[in-house]
């Protein structure tokens, strides 16, 4: 879960770091009283949303008087803040921090992530703060300093005082960055944060170190013991259709497209976007409905797709294994009687009970189209998509999988034959970088790595996947585009921050990226967070 900045400061306070004084306001009266409050002739009016960047989008104002302080106010509340980690259309600012202005000598980089490597707290630090921390991290790694912090001993005062040097600060100031680092590593280990960051901590014209700015994310799975940061949730900053999946236990993330899955378990999830990806389609979300989903909950699924605009045809890919298909085409049926299906449903069943469930969905009278396997599904789904946009379905067929892909460091030790009579096998895995949208796109992942893909397609596989036999699937016309898909998969502290590896965050790192980029709570984390309100352990 993400906090605001003025929120993320109560914390830090709590724990000892100093921050200027400041007052949340939610209107320009308030900003105006704020400040009269805090005093001072300089003042700093934040635009408060769960996105950083806000200094170079607008969002930040230094006001040299009351009056500045309230036009400033003006202008920042209400306005659709765009920023590098808001997507194009921004966020909306309803919160406003008003502060006391700094006297800024330096501005430094302090932050904290869970290290899955060495299982320890990570500190990160450098002297180039108050600027894009991935920035100096691509082109001068040298100047970020970690220390991997002792769970026994938490941060020792040495290496807190030596860590402080490095980035710069003087001899007279290290006792009060001391406080301010450890206090950093208490509160992020105290609210079971997954990152906590503090980018500005300044040094200021007298030597005092202050947190100018603070973000925390607190691990979703924790949240049931912090029900004070609970009470800090900002349902505003949150995807409406992930904040209704949440009620409902729905493992759901929004994506940009339009075709709406419904799938039980993660992983056919993940593989049910690649292969609507492969055949030219784009996935509006990815949901993983559960090994015990019930008619009710598959109802609530349709729902939510069905309130998303966007969507124009929805693929059901259902193995059913725990989950009998009977039982799932029955809900598939009761959940489209029920919402009054406007868009074309593709089904397709396969495991325990299969033919009783196509019986069930084939006796209905509803308009559902059968998919015999994945590639049948996805086609089918992806060509009553194009139908209801009134684009050509000879755009719906799949994309060739590349016959020579570089898309990733160690596909390039690979030389790949020119013509490729590729596999089927082969093809769903490539079909990831196959399926990569031409432009480039940023989806957070937790390393940066630059993934460039070249598909040289001359191929175009048959049956892609069909299945894992060696379907050898030769080229009928070859395809000749060249297309340089290139993926940026950007590094991300913020997105690092989880420290439990969940399949939906994976997923949405793999699927189509949305527009703002951002790899949103996965909906089961709300649940659990909603649980935890509940005092329910989950
Ligand atoms: N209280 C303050 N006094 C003076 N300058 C400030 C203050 N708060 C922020 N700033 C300046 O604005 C910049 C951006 O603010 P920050 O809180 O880091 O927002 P963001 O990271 O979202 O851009 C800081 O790097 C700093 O230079
Ligand atoms: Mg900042």
């Amino acid at each position: 879960m993400k906090i605001h900045e003025y929120q993320a400061k109560e914390i830090l306070r709590r724990f000892g770091v100093v921050t200027p004084r400041g007052i949340a306001c939610f209107s320009v009266e308030e900003a105006e009283a704020a400040a009269r409050s805090l005093g001072g002739k300089v003042w700093v009016v934040k635009a408060q949303i769960h996105a950083g960047g806000r200094g170079k989008g607008g969002g930040v104002k230094l006001a040299r008087s009351l009056d500045e302080v309230k036009s400033y106010s003006q202008q920042i509340l209400g306005m659709m803040l765009k920023t590098h980690q808001t997507g194009p259309e921004g966020q909306q600012v309803r919160r406003l921090l008003i502060e006391e202005g700094a006297d800024i000598k330096k501005e430094l980089y302090v932050g904290m992530v869970v290290d899955r490597g060495t299982q320890r707290v990570c500190l990160m630090a450098s002297s180039e703060g108050g600027m894009d921390i991935e920035e100096v991290a691509e082109h001068t790694p040298e100047k970020i300093h970690k220390v991997f912090i002792d769970p026994g001993m938490g941060l020792k005062d040495s290496e807190a005082d030596d860590v402080a040097r490095k980035i710069g600060i003087p001899e007279a100031s290290l006792a009060q960055s001391r406080v301010a680092l450890q206090g950093l590593y208490q509160a992020f280990v105290e609210t079971d944060a997954s990152l906590a960051e503090i980018n500005p901590l300044i040094l200021t014209g007298s030597g005092d170190v202050l947190a100018l700015d603070a973000k925390f994310n607190i691990d979703d799975n924790a949240m049931f013991r912090h029900p004070d940061i609970l009470e800090m949730r900002d349902l505003h900053e949150e995807d409406p259709y992930e904040i209704q999946a949440s009620k409902f236990d729905l493992n759901y993330i929004s994506l940009d497209g339009n075709i709406g899955c419904l799938v039980n378990g993660a992983g056919l999830a993940m593989a049910t976007m690649d292969i609507t990806k492969l055949y030219g389609g784009s996935p509006a979300n990815f949901l993983d409905v559960g090994g015990s989903a019930t008619a009710a909950k598959v109802t609530e699924a349709f729902k939510i797709m069905l309130n998303n605009p966007k969507v124009k045809a929805i693929l059901v890919n259902i193995f059913g294994g725990i989950m009998k298909c009977d039982v799932i085409a029955e809900g598939i049926v009761t959940a489209a009687r029920q919402v009054h299906l406007t868009v074309p449903l593709v089904v397709r069943l396969e495991g325990t009970n299969v033919d009783l469930g196509k019986k069930i969905l084939a006796d209905s009278g509803l308009p559902i189209i059968s998919g015999n396997n994945m590639a049948d599904a996805a086609a089918k789904v992806v060509k009553a998509a194009f139908a209801v946009t009134g684009v050509k379905a000879a755009k719906a067929k799949p994309k060739a999988a590349p016959a020579k892909t570089k898309p990733a460091v160690k596909a390039k030790k690979k030389a790949a034959p020119t013509k490729a009579k590729p596999k089927a096998k082969v093809a769903v895995k490539k079909s990831k970088a196959a399926a990569k949208p031409k432009a480039a796109t940023k989806v957070k992942a937790k390393t940066k790595i630059k993934v460039k893909a070249k598909p040289k397609a001359t191929a175009k596989p048959k049956a892609v996947a069909k299945s894992k036999a060696k379907v050898k699937a030769k080229p009928k016309a070859p395809v000749k585009t060249k297309p340089k898909v290139k993926a940026k998969a950007k590094a991300n502290t913020k997105a690092k921050a989880n420290t439990k590896s969940r399949p939906a965050r994976k997923a949405a790192a793999k699927a189509a990226p949305r527009k703002s980029a951002t790899v949103k709570k996965s909906a089961k984390k709300l649940a659990v967070r909603k649980a935890a309100a509940k005092g329910k352990r989950k």
